[in-house]
C-alpha cells in the first residue's frame, strides 16, 4: 500500500544543511549582514540564488548588487560549501538513516531523493549513496523549486508511483509544503515543522514502522 519514499538530501541523509549554513554565514558575515540558525530555517530547501536574495533582503542590501556580482558571491559561497564538502564521507549519513532506507527496499518499497542542490551527485556519491536510490532529482531536471511540487512529482513520475501512496521525509519549511501541495504524506525531521503529517526531532527517530503507522492512520482517517 505504500509505493515510495522520497528522500530530501541536505539536512535529512546527511547534515550538509549545517555546511550550507556556515559557508552562507560566511558570506554574510563579510557583508557585514548578520545571520543566525534561526534566520538559517528559512534558507533550508531555498535554491543558492534564491538564498542570496533572502540574506541581502534581511541585511536591507537587495538593490546594492548586479546580478553578476551576485552570481559571484552565490559562487563564493558554493567554493567554501564545496570546500566543506571534502570532508565528507560514509561516516556522514546521518543517525537511523541506513536502517531506515534497509527497512523500506525489504519491503520492495522503491526509494528516490529530491533534492534542488546541484552538488546533490557529489553528496551521494561522498557518502557511497550514489547506487542506493531508485532515482535522484536534482536541481538540473527541474524548473521550480520548493515549495513547488515539481520536484517531489517529477520523482514520483520517474519512479512511476501515485503520490498519494508515497511518503516524502524532509527538514525544511518549504520541503514540508513541496510535499503536501504533491499529495504524499509528508514526514518532517526538525522542531519547527507543525505542518508535517508526521514529526519527529531528529533522524534517529525515523523509524520505519512508526511511519508506517502514521501513514495508515491518516489513509484510515480520510
Ligand atoms: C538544498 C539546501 C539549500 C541549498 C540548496 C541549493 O535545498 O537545503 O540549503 O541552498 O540545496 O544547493 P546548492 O548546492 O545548489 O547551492
Ligand atoms: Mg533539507
Amino acid at each position: 500500500y505504500i509505493d515510495a519514499v522520497i528522500f530530501d538530501l541536505d539536512g535529512v541523509i546527511t547534515d550538509t544543511a549545517e555546511y550550507h549554513f556556515l559557508a552562507w554565514k560566511a558570506l554574510a558575515d563579510q557583508l557585514d549582514i548578520s545571520i543566525d540558525r534561526e534566520f538559517n530555517e528559512n534558507l533550508k530547501g531555498v535554491s543558492r540564488l534564491d538564498s542570496l536574495e533572502l540574506i541581502l533582503k534581511h541585511g536591507n542590501r537587495q538593490n546594492d548588487f548586479s546580478l553578476l556580482e551576485k552570481e559571484t558571491l552565490a559562487n563564493q559561497k558554493n567554493e567554501l560549501y564545496c570546500h566543506y564538502l571534502t570532508n565528507l564521507s560514509p561516516e556522514d549519513i546521518l543517525p537511523g538513516i541506513p536502517e531506515l532506507i534497509r527497512n523500506i527496499k525489504e519491503e520492495g518499497i522503491l526509494i528516490g531523493v529530491a533534492s534542488v542542490s546541484k552538488n546533490a551527485g557529489t553528496v551521494l556519491q561522498a557518502l557511497g549513496l550514489n547506487l542506493t536510490f531508485d532515482y535522484c532529482v536534482d536541481a538540473a531536471k527541474i524548473k521550480r523549486s520548493k515549495p513547488d511540487p515539481e520536484i517531489f512529482l517529477t520523482a514520483c513520475e520517474k519512479l512511476n508511483v501515485d503520490p498519494k501512496k508515497s511518503i516524502g521525509i524532509e527538514d525544511a519549511v518549504v520541503g514540508i509544503d513541496a510535499i503536501t501541495a504533491s499529495g504524499m504524506f509528508a514526514v518532517g525531521v526538525g522542531n519547527i515543522l507543525d505542518k508535517a503529517d508526521y514529526k519527529v526531532e531528529n533522524t534517529k527517530q525515523l523509524e520505519w514502522t512508526k511511519i508506517k503507522k502514521a501513514y495508515t492512520n491518516l489513509i484510515n482517517v480520510n
